[in-house]
């Protein structure tokens, strides 16, 4: 590890949650030491943070780090330095590599990346199905108990479609104490789709992608979860009609959590007549009506979390006409910036909510006992410093990043990350890493 020895670092006037008179917070060996009016001894460093929100740092149960196949479109490194400068401190990346991470190996290789690199724990998601293909159940047992000790388990960017593998998987996860996470879409209700199925759609001359397609899924699979008396895990919800299906499921009493992407509650498919493939995502942008319900569920606790489901892609694989270009947008960096334009601006969250969806829920949902811990001393000192009120014109070439897809691309949004701190050390402060 390149972790550095721990020097007290002082947080100075920072607010904790939004809330309250602004508090020092002293960090040491790890930990948050004291809360208070407190001075800086010699050798502290100080970091000024007057007005600033102090936060949990960010969990991300959704990300691609390309690593290992695909590094001229994001490495563990690059991946991991974009989700430190966005306030994370904990990020799972998918399974969908290139070998897939369907075996301890690939699994163990990603996380000690993850360990070297050190600005961000990687925790490696496991394949459900051998090589994504699924045809038969990975080795979920040996992930698991791996040195990785992989902890969710998913096929995405593919759907677990065989409800038999599908219930063993839960049955499995049981056991396992670990969680399945579905990429839910019916890829028989999917076949040529390429935007969002509506009147624009069927202007540009797109095949439609139907929101039943993952509507239908994510109803099966909550009653398999009923009945395997699993925990599921559902990925990206697009559609309105996602939420009323999860909201009749856990109104059952059924296990089961539910992420949304910030692209989802920001962007909408009338972005589309450019034809620009950055705009290109699995599942696809949807409607206005859509990013309404999907912020009002996730204010309401229908929907969990926020999960970025960065998908960085390279450009000479990207950058291609619409129907040939792989879908998916960078999402670390920008996270926190379209949560507070979508959820905090909007009143639908004050920043202790915004604390659940980036940091507490995605930290109980994986089950990471010193991630989305709250603010107080002894706790472990992974934190996200916000400054709530400045803003930031993004620009893809200036993230850290291989690929620059960012949808935002001259956009100005507002919140930026100040500082990002794991087990008490700096891993990004004012738009560097450390
Ligand atoms: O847009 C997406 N990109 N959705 C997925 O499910 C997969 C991902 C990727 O791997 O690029
Ligand atoms: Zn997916």
């Amino acid at each position: 590890m390149t972790q550095g020895p721990t020097t007290d670092i002082l947080i100075r006037q920072a607010r904790l949650y939004g809330e309250g008179d602004p508090v020092d917070v002293r960090v040491a060996d790890g930990v948050i030491a004291e809360i208070g009016t407190l001075t800086p001894g010699s050798g502290t460093e100080v970091l000024e943070a007057a007005g600033q929100v102090l936060l949990p740092g960010f969990v991300d149960l959704h990300t691609h780090l390309r690593e290992p196949g695909r590094e001229d479109a994001e490495t563990v490194e690059t991946g991991s330095a974009a989700a430190a400068l966005g306030g994370y401190t904990a990020v799972f990346a998918m399974a969908n590599t290139d070998p897939v991470a369907d075996n301890a190996v690939v699994a163990e290789h990603v996380w000690r990346r993850g360990r070297e690199t050190g600005l961000v724990d990687v925790h490696p998601v496991g394949a459900v199905t051998v090589g994504l293909a699924g045809e038969r159940l990975a080795e979920m047992g040996t992930m698991a108990r791996s040195a990785a000790g992989v902890r969710m388990f998913s096929d995405d960017g593919r759907c677990v479609a065989d409800p038999l593998l599908m219930r063993r998987a839960l049955e499995y996860s049981t056991a396992l104490g670990v969680v399945v996470a579905q990429h839910a879409e019916d890829s028989r209700l999917t076949v040529g789709a390429q935007a969002h199925e509506g009147e624009r759609a069927a202007r540009l001359g797109y095949t439609g992608w139907p929101p039943s397609a993952e509507e239908s899924v994510v109803a099966r699979d909550c009653v398999l979860a009923r009945h395997a008396g699993a925990r599921l895990h559902v990925c990206h919800v697009s559609a309105t009609g996602t939420v009323d299906v999860l909201d009749w499921a856990k109104g059952l009493g059924t296990a089961v959590s539910a992420e949304v992407t910030p692209h989802h509650l920001l962007l909408t498919d009338e972005r589309l007549n450019t034809h620009d493939p950055v705009n290109k995502v699995n599942p696809p942008l949807r409607t206005d009506a859509d990013t309404t319900r999907l912020r009002q569920a996730l204010a309401d606790g229908v929907l969990d979390c926020v999960a970025t489901d960065h998908a960085p892609h390279a450009v000479q694989d990207k950058d291609r006409e619409w129907a040939a270009a792989p879908p998916g947008m960078l999402g670390l960096q920008t996270a926190l910036s379209v949560v507070t334009h979508t959820m905090v601006r909007t009143g639908l969250l004050d920043w202790r909510g915004v604390a659940r969806v980036l940091s507490e829920r995605p930290a109980e949902i994986a089950g990471l006992p010193d991630q989305g811990r709250p603010l107080s001393v002894g706790e472990p000192a992974n934190l996200a410093l916000v400054d709530s009120e400045a803003e930031w014109t993004v620009h893809g070439a200036e993230l850290a990043s291989v690929a620059a897809n960012t949808p935002y691309e001259g956009m100005r949004l507002p919140g930026v990350v100040r500082a990002t701190l794991l087990r008490g050390r700096l891993t990004s402060c004012e738009g560097k890493t450390v």
